[in-house]
């Protein structure tokens, strides 16, 4: 089967990367002309473990195309994907246009039948809108289109991995032969017959993933129900930090007994600065809206955002108490992205604690792996650092900001010996407190004894 991919953003890229590697053609298609340049000559525009290679080798092996004309993607296409942005409105609504406007290249383009397949988060009911765009732009054609939802579960910084070795792959369909073409897209994946280029041949043991067939509306409420599930239990965990914080009691203790009860499970309880990231805080206001123009008030997840926007008041509030002025003073920051193995830095904390720490009159010296070259563009006041102890060199306090595991390893008995104060507050609950204590730190945490 041809497959092609409209938007060579982060899902669009993993997806026609991850289906390339697993066996088939792909055209992946985009409208910014310096993107698919850069992508013809192999530079892949976003940090994603295994993403490079895995592409890399799809083209050594002509397996993968880039493009910049839809008409490339679409008339020799069977099966395109529709991975462009949703970027939400002012009004927190998602935003539809580049995907209407993909719906109208493909029906002026395309001969013959087509599965056209919804992989970017859209509200429920937008596969009805997409089939009717599909019909009317189509109608000089003879194009005939089957119109599948197909919802991402993606973690960025393991995406790869999670395409390869999903849990589950949902497709919400009209008609029971477009899921069968998707069974068939998806067959390598299910019966995990490919060459793994993340685990090469040693993958851990794991069930074969759920093969779920709904309706197209079901299929689009899975994916933003099931983000802002998670995002409710990351807004919970950190609530219970507060009360742990004010009773006296340690999050982590809390959280991992209460994650052993399979019922409740340990992931998505870590508590800190909040979620981030492009999917978590659009998603939770575009399901929340959603439900209020269906007469529903979806309370709890606004409650769920209202409290994960709290988590910097509380962080910098902790700041402040240690610091008493901040003006004037030097703060070290470690970790810019939103999560750890990205370079992604869209709505992250640690961007909005930056921007305020600057506007009290701070000067921030940061640090990021992979993240400093996307803030330095919207931060140009931030140094940056070439290191973790460069960031620490003369500061007053330290801000730990993103988990990355290389933070762990620092040698934090030298980064003591840098600062002016040695005051460090861990946004991630990333290190241990008592070790942190013994080298002299001033250590506070989220929701765990000071
Ligand atoms: C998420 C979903 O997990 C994925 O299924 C979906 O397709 C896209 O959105 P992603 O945004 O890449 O993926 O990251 P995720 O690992 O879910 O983390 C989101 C945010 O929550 C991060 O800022 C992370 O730091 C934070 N988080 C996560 C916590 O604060 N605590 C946790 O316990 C888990």
């Amino acid at each position: 089967m041809r497959i092609s991919i409209i938007g060579c953003g982060y899902v669009g890229l993993v997806t026609g990367g991850c289906l390339a590697a697993v066996g088939h053609r792909v055209t992946c298609m985009d409208s910014d002309g310096e993107r698919v340049r850069g992508l013809m000559g192999g530079h892949i525009p976003i940090y994603e473990p295994h993403l490079d290679e895995l592409v890399a080798a799809a083209r050594g092996e002509g397996r993968i195309e880039f493009v910049g004309d839809i008409r490339l993607a679409v008339e020799n296409a069977d099966a395109i994907f529709i991975c462009v942005g949703t970027p939400p409105l002012e009004n927190g609504e998602a935003d539809l246009s580049a995907i209407e406007m993909v719906a109208r290249g493909i029906a002026t383009q395309s001969r013959g039948s087509k599965l056209v397949i919804e992989k970017s988060t859209v509200p429920v009911r937008t596969g009805e809108q997409l089939r009717r765009a599909l019909q009317v732009y189509g109608r000089a054609s003879d194009a005939r289109f089957q119109v599948v939802s197909n919802p991402e579960f993606l973690r960025e910084g393991s995406s790869v991995c999670d395409f390869l070795h999903p849990d589950r792959i949902v497709v919400g369909v009209d008609e029971p032969p477009a899921a069968e073409k998707m069974r068939e897209i998806y067959r390598p994946i299910l019966e995990r017959n490919f060459n793994c280029p993340v685990h090469r041949g040693a993958c851990p043991p794991s069930d074969a993933p759920h093969f779920v067939v709904t309706s197209i509306n079901s299929s689009e409420l899975i994916k933003h129900a099931s983000n802002s599930f998670l995002a409710l239990k990351i807004s919970y965990a950190n609530q219970l930090a507060d009360l742990c914080e004010r009773l006296g009691g340690d999050i982590e203790e809390v959280t991992r007994a209460m994650g052993m009860d399979p019922r409740i499970g340990p992931q998505f309880l870590r508590a800190g600065i909040g979620f981030g990231g492009f999917c978590f805080p659009k998603d939770i206001q575009a399901f929340y809206r959603l439900a209020e123009r269906a007469g529903v008030d979806f309370m709890l997840l606004k409650e769920a955002e209202r409290i994960n926007k709290e988590r910097i008041d509380h962080f910098l509030e902790k700041a402040k108490r240690a610091l008493w002025v901040l003006k004037g003073k030097q703060v070290a920051v470690l970790g810019l992205a939103f999560k750890p193995h990205t370079d992604d830095t869209r709505f992250a904390p640690a961007l909005e604690i930056i921007r305020r720490l600057l506007a009290e009159g701070a000067s921030v010296h940061a640090y990021d792996p992979q993240a400093m070259r996307k803030t330095q563009a919207l931060y140009p006041a931030v140094h940056y650092c070439l290191d973790a102890y460069e960031s620490a060199t003369g500061a007053d306090a330290l801000l730990l900001l993103t988990e990355w595991p290389e933070f762990v390893e620092l040698d934090w008995k030298r980064i003591h010996g840098l600062m002016v104060r040695p005051l460090l507050l861990d946004g991630r609950n990333l290190l241990v407190p008592a070790k942190m204590r013994e080298l002299g730190f001033e250590y506070h945490s989220v929701g765990r004894p000071d």
